[in-house]
């Protein structure tokens, strides 16, 4: 058996999993994923203040799905931190983790690495090892690093193609997934420790480039641009309509600090920015406009409601290169089943192929 369907005995071959999107991944679009055989990551990024009742409410909906039902051990969800928030957050997280079992912790975003080994360890320490740990890494380096010190369970390889924040030098997927497979593999052999299970994040939106990550090495896929055109993500219908309308994400987004200094969202270590759909805020700070007249412009655009979304707006709309890919709102349910099936497909008819 599958080692990501061991864990995680209601999950479907190969894996489909929601990143844990911060204010748009909760329990209503997490339980969708997980009720169609994903693993589902309610994001709680930076601040633990509603997680617990996320996480009561996703106990809730667990009940609607038989299979969901079943799972005792463990909640059937995955929890996403970033980890720059440092202490608090970790004090504050792990009575939660205690208390609810998710089944995985997505951990994102040190501003050191010992936070790693500190989150993994306590987390391990209060689950008695039922929640398994996840970390998100976008070099080689990183995973040989972390590896070693962390033993993770999995690792989520995000290339730069990803949406929202991301390691500002990275790789795209094609490339960096192999090497971080063939790197790990020696370092584990060498060193007679557990290598960790594969998992791809960056510019996944359907069946095809699900099977391109299963071909480069991983085991499972994670998505959150796509899920961005879900019913069930927590987004406001103009950020939704955005994402709809852009196409060619390799030229119409980009990868930056802008939005987070206009945010306020300034706490991210260094290495770190956020890629989005580029709009009039974008354009202006090319232009040289000022930081302060930049901020009261989007601070204006935020009062108007829908309207302060897309090309001829201003209101961040993170998302990664694949967004021109999606084009039709779907459920979250409906977006796990077809790309985990389109995948299957994609994989069968090439394998039937005669090559010469
Ligand atoms: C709008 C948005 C918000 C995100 N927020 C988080 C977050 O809070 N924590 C995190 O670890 N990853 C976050 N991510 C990254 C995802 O976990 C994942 O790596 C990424 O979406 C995969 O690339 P894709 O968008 O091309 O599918 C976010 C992504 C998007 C699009």
């Amino acid at each position: 058996m599958d080692k990501l369907q061991h864990d995680y005995p209601w999950t479907k071959a190969p894996l489909v999993s929601c990143g844990p999107m911060r204010l748009i991944a909760l329990s209503k679009l997490t339980s969708e994923v997980s009720k169609a055989g994903g693993l589902g990551f309610i994001g709680a990024g930076s601040d633990c203040s509603t997680l617990a009742s996320e996480l009561e409410s996703f106990e809730k909906l667990q009940t609607e799905s038989q299979v969901l039902a079943a799972v005792k051990d463990v909640l059937p969800v995955g929890v996403g931190f970033l980890l720059w928030a440092g202490e608090k957050l970790l004090k504050e997280a792990l009575p939660i983790l205690e208390k609810y079992r998710p089944a995985a912790l997505w951990l994102f975003a040190p501003s050191h690495p010992d936070q790693l080994v500190q989150w993994t360890k306590e987390t391990r320490r209060v689950t008695q090892g039922k929640t398994k740990v996840w970390i998100q890494i976008g070099t080689v380096a990183d995973a040989l690093e972390i590896t070693q010190s962390c033993q993770p369970d999995v690792l989520v390889v995000q290339g730069n193609d990803a949406g929202g924040h991301g390691l500002e030098k990275c790789a795209g997927l094609v490339s960096l997934l192999p090497e971080v497979d063939d790197a790990l593999s020696a370092l584990c052999a060498e060193q007679e420790i557990k290598k960790p299970t594969l998992v791809a994040a960056g510019g996944i939106t359907e069946g095809r480039g699900a099977a391109a990550a299963l071909t480069l090495g991983a085991s499972g896929v994670v998505m959150g641009t796509r899920y961005l055109a879900s019913p069930e993500a927590n987004i406001a219908k103009g950020y939704r309509d955005a994402v709809l309308k852009a196409s060619d994400g390799g030229v119409t987004t980009e990868r930056g600090k802008l939005y987070d200094t206009l945010r306020g969202t300034t706490d991210w270590p260094l290495r770190y920015g956020g890629r989005g759909v580029l709009n009039e805020t974008h354009y202006d700070a090319a232009k040289g406009m000022s930081v302060e007249e930049n901020k009261r412009l989007y601070e204006d655009a935020m009062k108007m409601g829908d309207e302060g979304w897309g090309e001829k707006a201003r209101l961040t709309t993170y998302a990664g290169t694949g967004v021109g890919l999606v084009k039709e709102v779907k459920s979250a349910a409906a977006i796990t089943e077809e790309v985990r099936r389109g995948a299957i497909a994609v994989l069968k008819r090439t394998s039937t192929h005669t090559w010469t």
